[in-house]
C-alpha cells in the first residue's frame, strides 16, 4: 500500500482517509474476485495483480468524501468507488500495453502484460470494464433503480468515446503533432478530468443531490482535473521514478504536446496552483464538512506520485 509522505498531509489530515479508503478497495476488490478452479482462474488472478494493493486511490476517495459530506451510507460509496476504480485499473493496464505506451512498470512491479501476457492482460482490462457496471447496477449498491441507472450512465460517459477513452485516442494523435492549449485542454479533461469529475458526480447522485446542487462540486472537479493533470505532466518531467513507480520521462521521449511543453515550467507550476485555489473556490458554500475535498485538491498538486 502507499503510504503517503507527511508533508503531503498537513492541513486536515488526508493520511487517514487515504489509508483508509486504500484498506477498503482491496478489501471489496478481494471479495468480489474469488478465484476459480478451472481455466479462467488466470484472468482472476491477473486482475487481482492489478487491482490490488496499488495505486492512490484518488477517485474512490473523491467519491467516498462527496458521499459523506452528503451523509450516504458508506458501504454504498465503497462499492461505487471500487466501480470507478475498476475503471480506472483497466485504463492502465491498457494504457501500459505495448501498443499503446508500452511501459514495463507500474505500481512500482512489473505491469500485467509483462507479468503475464498481452492476451490476458487485454481479458482482464475488459472484464475490469464490466465488473464496474455490474456493481453499479446491482441494487445492492443502491435500492433505487433511479440512481442506479444514474450512476451507469455517468460512468459510461466518462469512460468511452465522449470521456477517458476518446481522451487517450487523442493522446496518442498528440504524438509529434502540434497542437495548441485548448487542444491539449480538452485532450485532458477527456483523458483525465472525466473520470475524476464522475467520481464526484457519482457522490452526489448517491446523495440524491438535485442539479443546482451539483453545478459548484463540478466546478471544483473541472479545476481539479487539470491541475492533476498539470503535476502528472510535471511529475513525468521532474519526478523520481522510484517514487512514482513507473517510468517517468515518456512523453518527453515520445515528443509528447502537454500543459508542460506549452507552458513551459514555471507558468505550468503557477496554472497548476490558481487551479487548486479556484477548485477549492467552488466549495465556499460548504462548510468542514468539505475539508476532506480541500485537502485532496492541495494534494494533488503536492504529491511526488
Ligand atoms: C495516473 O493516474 C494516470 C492518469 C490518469 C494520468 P493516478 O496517478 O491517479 O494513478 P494511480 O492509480 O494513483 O497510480
Ligand atoms: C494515462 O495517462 C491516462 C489513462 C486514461 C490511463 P498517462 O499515460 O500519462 O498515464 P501514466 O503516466 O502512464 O500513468
Ligand atoms: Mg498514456
Ligand atoms: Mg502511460
Ligand atoms: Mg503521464
Amino acid at each position: 500500500m502507499n503510504l503517503v509522505s507527511a508533508d503531503l498531509t498537513r492541513g486536515v489530515g488526508l493520511r487517514e482517509p487515504l489509508v483508509r479508503i486504500a484498506r477498503e478497495i482491496d478489501a471489496s476488490f478481494d471479495a468480489m474476485l474469488s478465484v476459480p478452479e478451472d481455466p479462467r482462474r488466470r484472468l482472476i488472478e491477473a486482475m487481482r495483480y492489478a487491482a490490488i494493493g496499488g495505486g492512490k486511490r484518488l477517485r474512490p476517495l473523491l467519491l467516498v468524501s462527496t458521499a459523506e459530506m452528503h451523509a450516504v451510507d458508506r458501504a454504498a460509496a465503497v462499492r461505487a468507488a471500487t466501480a470507478i476504480e475498476a475503471i480506472h485499473v483497466y485504463s492502465l493496464i491498457h494504457d501500459d500495453l505495448p501498443c499503446m505506451d508500452d511501459d514495463a512498470l507500474r505500481h512500482g512491479k512489473p505491469t500485467l502484460h509483462r507479468a503475464f501476457d498481452e492476451a490476458t492482460a487485454v481479458l482482464a482490462g475488459d472484464s475490469l470494464h464490466a465488473l464496474a457496471f455490474e456493481i453499479i447496477a446491482d441494487p445492492v449498491t443502491s435500492g433505487d433503480p433511479f440512481v442506479r441507472a444514474e450512476l451507469v450512465q455517468t460512468l459510461a460517459g466518462a469512460s468511452g468515446a465522449w470521456g477517458m477513452a476518446g481522451g487517450q485516442m487523442m493522446d496518442i494523435m498528440a504524438e509529434g503533432e502540434v497542437f495548441d492549449l485548448p487542444t491539449v485542454t480538452r485532450l485532458q479533461q477527456l483523458k483525465t478530468g472525466a473520470l475524476l469529475g464522475a467520481a464526484v458526480e457519482m457522490g452526489a447522485i448517491l446523495a440524491r443531490l438535485p442539479a443546482e446542487g451539483r453545478q459548484h462540486l463540478r466546478g471544483f472537479s473541472r479545476d481539479l482535473g487539470l491541475a492533476f493533470q498539470i503535476a502528472d505532466d510535471m511529475l513525468d518531467a521532474e519526478g523520481d521514478e522510484a517514487l512514482a513507480g513507473k517510468a517517468l520521462r515518456k512523453d518527453a521521449d515520445r515528443g509528447k504536446q502537454t500543459f508542460l511543453t506549452l507552458l513551459g515550467p514555471e507558468r505550468a507550476r503557477e496554472q497548476a496552483a490558481m487551479l487548486v485555489e479556484q477548485a477549492i473556490g467552488h466549495l465556499s458554500g460548504y462548510g468542514e464538512e468539505a475539508d476532506i475535498l480541500r485537502a485532496v485538491a492541495r494534494y494533488v498538486v503536492e504529491r511526488d506520485h
